[in-house]
């Protein structure tokens, strides 16, 4: 471990004065409190960083196992807390009326903004470097290696912090001394890690992942320094807003090709067949679709429940379950298929954009009226939308914590049957309310955006068909494990969303 560390402490100085860190300390006419504007390009991270402690730093249950597990266990319990610090100061700073953003532009500049792609990109790496190191030794080393980045960059808000406290009278807890207080900069606050002996193999992934959390986080700082003195040097959101967080509007739509057999297998090779039994049995168990009395207001409150998973699916397709570098036919047909679900990263195209036409359709703006800290409030910390939370929680950790592309391939396809329980004869309601409201509701009809991304050809990857594939013992109880997860998920969902009115 203390080679590990060593390479740790390498970085640690590498990046300490980072152009961002010493822009954020630099005391001259600009006022303190616009250089925290970076922030906000880095709020899909702040405010995912409760889930990431909760769910998969965290060993939750497993963490009594050892005292390994326990502390670094014990030190996300606290960091879990931090996003709440966050949001006091998005209030003490005025952010609401800084960016007057309505909920559906703050969904866009959180979820599917041009402008936040490589945020999300690289949110999505740190989670996934995360995930997939489950051995505490490998796992206390990526946690060390974010917690080092967190305490250098506190280190250098304190100061525009201080300075806005000397001036203002009111306390910044986020960006201030509290939460540096918290920020020891380390994963534990024990010795549990000291003295460690690693194989050969640990310190390899753990010094590999340690370079790859700093290398990301180094780029984000760029970006985010780029990003926010663009900021100030227009004044403020205002220019930002109508380029980077007007949501689309009008996204042609087309009816979908007919039952995908890719995505609905009926068949399997017999070592699969349990996995499929699973399947069948996981549908077959979710609560019955009930009919709503009033259906513009079940249609409204679907649409918003579901705006993370859809929203946020795009970013799950392009980065999570892709393979960077794929080495076989299998990997790289699975790579078409989250190409063809997810969009491609440069095109900004994917059925999710019809997402905003049905949000403008049902009004839901002007229904809910909320301020942007209220919409952060709900996505991420609201008790109202934990199952979500969980059922996403499952759904990486399943997708991550293999290589195999037949488990990911049986979570793209649990998730879309799971889904099709209730989307389907929410689409029937949906029709009715087109016809009454007369406006289109693209996106819970089930259409698809017009424009489909185009694949290179590729026939040895088009002709897999995965479950056709032979897999061992291992694989099948992973697929089996993960679809009565995501069913237990799902159920605790559903029974969530109906009781629950807007308002
Ligand atoms: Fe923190
Ligand atoms: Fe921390």
């Amino acid at each position: 471990m203390e080679h590990v560390l060593r390479v740790v402490d390498e970085w640690r100085n590498r990046i300490e004065d980072h152009p961002l860190h010493r822009w954020l300390a630099t005391d001259d006419d600009l006022p303190p409190e616009h250089r925290l504007w970076f922030a906000l390009y880095f709020t899909n991270f702040i405010m995912y960083f409760r889930e990431m402690n909760l769910y998969h730093i965290s060993y939750g249950e497993r963490r009594g196992l050892d005292r390994h597990r326990e502390a670094i266990s014990a030190h996300a319990d606290e960091d879990m807390t931090h996003s709440r610090l966050f949001m006091r100061d998005f209030a003490t700073l005025g952010w609401d009326d800084l960016l007057d953003w309505r909920p559906s532009e703050v969904l866009h500049w959180l979820f599917s903004s041009e402008v936040t792609e490589g945020l999300r990109r690289r949110t999505t790496a740190l989670a996934k470097l995360v995930i997939e190191a489950d051995d505490p030794a490998v796992r206390y080393a990526v946690v060390e290696s974010i917690e080092t980045c967190g305490n250098a960059l506190f280190r250098h808000t304190t100061e525009a912090a201080g300075r806005y406290e000397r001036r203002t009278g009111r306390r910044l807890v986020y960006w201030g001394e509290f939460h540096l207080a918290r920020e020891t900069g380390h994963a534990v606050d024990d010795d549990a890690f000291d003295g460690l002996e690693l194989t050969p193999v640990q310190r390899r992934d753990a010094v590999r992942r340690v370079e790859r959390v700093f290398e990301l986080i180094d780029e984000q700082n760029s970006e985010m320094l780029t990003l926010a003195q663009e900021t100030v040097s227009q004044g403020g959101f205002a220019a930002r807003t109508a380029r980077h967080a007007t949501p689309p509007r009008e996204v042609p739509a087309v009816d979908p090709p007919a039952r995908d057999s890719l995505l609905h297998p009926t068949e399997t090779h017999p070592a699969q067949r349990p996995i499929l039994d699973a399947l069948h049995r996981a549908v077959a168990g979710l609560p019955r679709f009930e009919e709503p009395d009033d259906i513009v207001e079940r249609l409204r409150r679907t649409l918003l429940f579901n705006a993370t998973d859809t929203l946020g699916s795009i970013s799950l397709y392009r980065y999570m379950i892709s393979y960077p570098w794929p080495v076989d036919a299998a990997e790289r047909a699975l790579n078409r298929l989250a190409v063809r679900l997810g969009g491609r990263a440069d095109s900004g195209v994917n059925r999710r954009s019809l997402f905003y036409v049905d949000w403008a359709s049902l009004e839901l703006d002007e229904t809910l009226g909320w301020s942007p800290s209220r919409m952060l409030e709900f996505i991420y910390l609201d008790a109202a939308t934990e199952p979500w939370r969980d059922l996403r929680a499952v759904a990486t950790h399943h997708i991550d914590s293999t290589r195999n592309p037949v488990v990911r391939y049986w979570t793209i396809v649990a998730m879309k049957s799971l889904n099709a329980a209730h989307a389907e004869p929410t689409a029937a309601l949906a029709r009715v309310a087109e016809r009454q409201l007369g406006r289109p509701l693209p996106y819970l009809t089930l259409k698809l955006t017009a424009d489909r991304p185009g694949l290179e050809p590729d026939p040895e990857a088009d002709a897999i068909r995965f479950a056709d594939l032979p897999v061992d013992a291992d694989v099948v109880d992973r697929a089996v494990t993960m679809i009565e997860e995501l069913a237990h998920a799902f159920r605790c969902r559903q029974e969530a969303l109906m009781p629950t009115r807007l308002g």
